[in-house]
C-alpha cells in the first residue's frame, strides 16, 4: 500500500468515527463527503437478539435435510459485517457491481452511495413501468453474474440492492451465511428468494405488475445463466407436495403467495 493511500485510508477512518460520535448508536445513515463530493452511508453492527433461535432453526433444518431453508443470517452480527468491507472490496475486482467501500472499522462499514433503494423503485410510481424493466433486468444480469462466479448472495431481495438508474449493486451479503448446502443450492436459493421479492414488492404495494417483471428477471436471468435456471426449474419445479401445500396456504399472507407464485412460475417457465 502507498504512503498516500495509508493517509488517506486514515483519514477516512477518522471522518466516520467522527460521524459516529455525533450519530451515536444510529444504526444506518449518511453524510456528504466533501473530498470525493459523494454521500457515504455508514453502517453499524447490532447486537443479534434471536441468536439461540437462529442456531436452533439452522440445527433443526439441517437435522431435516432442508437446509437449503436455513435462516441465512449470522448469528455473530459483528463478524458478518467486518467480513463485508473485503468481500465488496473482492466482488468490484471481479466485475460484480456492489457499492465502493469508502472505509471500514471493528463494527461499522462505510460505502459510498450506490443509489435509491430497488424494491422502493418498484413500489413507487415515480418510477416509470419503463424504468422498472430495466431495473429488473439489470438486477437479473448482475445476480447471473455472481452466480456464473460460482458465488451466492444469501437473500438477494430487492430490497437489498440499490438503484442508480442504470446500474444495479449488491448490497448486504451478511445473510449468506449456510452450512452444509451445496454451491448449487446456495444458488438456485438465491434465484428463488430474488423472484420472490419481485412478487412480493408488487403485491404490498397493490401492483399487478408482479408476475410479469418476475418472468422478465426469470428469462432475463436464464439467457445468462442457462445451467442454474434449469436447475432451479427443476428442482424447484419438483417440489410437487410443498406447492400444492402452499396453493391452500397462500392467501395466509405475502409471503406464502410470493413463494407459491415463484413455484408456478418454476413449474411453467
Ligand atoms: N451504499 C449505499 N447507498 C445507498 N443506500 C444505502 C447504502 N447502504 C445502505 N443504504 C440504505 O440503507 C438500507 C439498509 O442497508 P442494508 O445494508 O441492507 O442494511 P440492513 O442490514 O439493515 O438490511 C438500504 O436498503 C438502503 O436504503
Ligand atoms: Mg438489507
Amino acid at each position: 500500500m502507498s504512503e498516500l493511500h495509508e493517509v488517506r485510508t486514515a483519514e477516512r477512518i477518522e471522518r466516520v468515527e467522527h460521524e459516529l460520535a455525533a450519530h451515536g448508536t444510529e444504526r444506518i445513515f449518511s453524510f456528504f463527503d466533501e473530498e470525493s463530493n459523494r454521500t457515504v452511508y455508514v453502517k453499524q453492527a447490532e447486537p443479534v437478539h434471536n441468536a439461540a433461535w437462529l442456531r436452533f432453526s439452522r440445527w433443526a433444518t439441517i437435522t431435516l435435510g432442508l437446509g437449503i431453508l436455513q435462516p441465512g443470517a449470522d448469528p455473530d452480527g459483528e463478524k458478518a459485517l467486518r467480513l463485508e468491507a473485503g468481500r465488496l472490496r473482492r466482488l468490484q475486482d471481479r466485475g460484480i457491481s456492489v457499492p465502493e467501500v469508502y472505509a471500514a472499522g471493528y463494527n461499522w462499514i462505510a460505502l459510498y452511495d450506490a443509489g435509491e433503494n430497488a424494491a422502493v423503485c418498484i413500489r413507487k410510481d415515480v418510477c416509470s413501468y419503463e424504468e422498472k424493466r430495466r431495473l429488473i433486468v439489470a438486477a437479473a444480469e448482475n445476480l447471473a453474474s455472481l452466480h456464473s462466479m460460482g458465488l451466492h448472495h444469501g437473500r438477494p431481495h430487492l430490497k437489498d440492492m440499490l438503484w442508480d438508474g442504470e446500474t444495479i449493486s449488491l448490497l448486504d451479503f451478511e445473510d449468506g451465511y449456510l452450512i452444509d448446502v451445496a454451491r448449487e443450492k446456495r444458488i438456485m436459493r438465491d434465484l428463488l428468494l430474488f423472484l420472490q421479492s419481485i412478487y412480493k414488492e408488487a403485491a404490498e404495494a397493490g401492483k399487478d405488475c408482479g408476475p410479469e417483471l418476475a418472468q422478465l428477471a426469470f428469462s432475463t436471468y436464464a439467457a445468462k445463466e442457462t445451467y442454474y435456471a434449469s436447475y432451479a426449474k427443476k428442482y424447484f419445479g419438483d417440489l410437487s407436495v410443498l406447492y400444492l401445500l402452499l396453493g391452500i396456504l397462500r392467501c395466509a399472507g405475502s409471503d406464502l403467495e410470493s413463494v407459491y407464485q415463484t413455484l408456478k412460475l418454476f413449474r411453467q417457465a
